[in-house]
């Protein structure tokens, strides 16, 4: 049986993009459904290219895990990827789906984690703490925010001229290169 993914996103979907290009025509692992929390998000424009359904949500339908749960279920998702999704994920939803709940991070963690460390606010504080490197980390998923069991990190270099926004840029291509075949080889080696 093929392994189904959802995809959680609230924003552009750049990295959500890059899984549904990487799991085109793959023939263990497919992307099934997006849902996100906000209706003018990128990602859903993204998806529709692809023909895959999103659903869109407002943040109480999130508050207790159980309707996501319920529309999780019908639609057999082994695993869940977050894509730059800005809202905790709720605590039932991570126990059904303990250790398949994929997040990535655009910091080297335990580092500039936490409530309200998201896209640029990241790269501000790299920025101002002066740090020579930043990256990427790719985490499991657990009820705090950026807390969950690293399984994959990648550094790149800052130079003192880069802006927030260079930083930004040299991450995402980190991003881009190594989220998905990371959640791959994760799969692969869990089935
Ligand atoms: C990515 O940089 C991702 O690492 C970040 O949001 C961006 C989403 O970009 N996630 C977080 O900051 C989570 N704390 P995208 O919508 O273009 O994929």
């Amino acid at each position: 049986m093929k392994k189904r993914i959802s995809i959680f996103a609230s924003g552009g979907g750049s990295n959500a993009q890059v899984f549904f290009e990487h799991f085109l025509g793959n023939e263990d692992i497919e992307i099934v459904s997006v849902f996100t929390n906000n209706k003018s998000a990128g990602v859903i424009e993204r998806a529709k290219t692809f023909n895959i359904p999103v659903h869109v949500y407002n943040r109480t339908f999130w508050s207790d895990g159980e309707v996501p749960i319920t529309l999780l279920k019908e639609q057999q998702v082994d695993y869940i990827v977050l894509a730059g999704f800005m809202l905790l994920i709720p605590e039932p939803i991570v126990s059904l789906y303990s250790d398949k709940i994929f997040n990535i991070h655009p910091a080297l963690l335990p580092k500039f984690g936490g409530q309200g460390m998201y896209g640029s606010h990241v790269h501000e504080a790299v920025k101002s703490a002066g740090e020579k490197q930043s990256g990427i980390s790719i985490h499991l998923v657990n009820e705090e925010y950026d807390k969950g069991r690293i399984i994959y990190q990648e550094a790149c270099q800052i130079e003192p001229s880069d802006s927030a926004q260079d930083i930004a840029s040299k991450v995402l291509k980190l991003e881009h290169k190594n989220y998905a075949k990371v959640v791959e080889s994760y799969i692969r080696k869990s089935t």
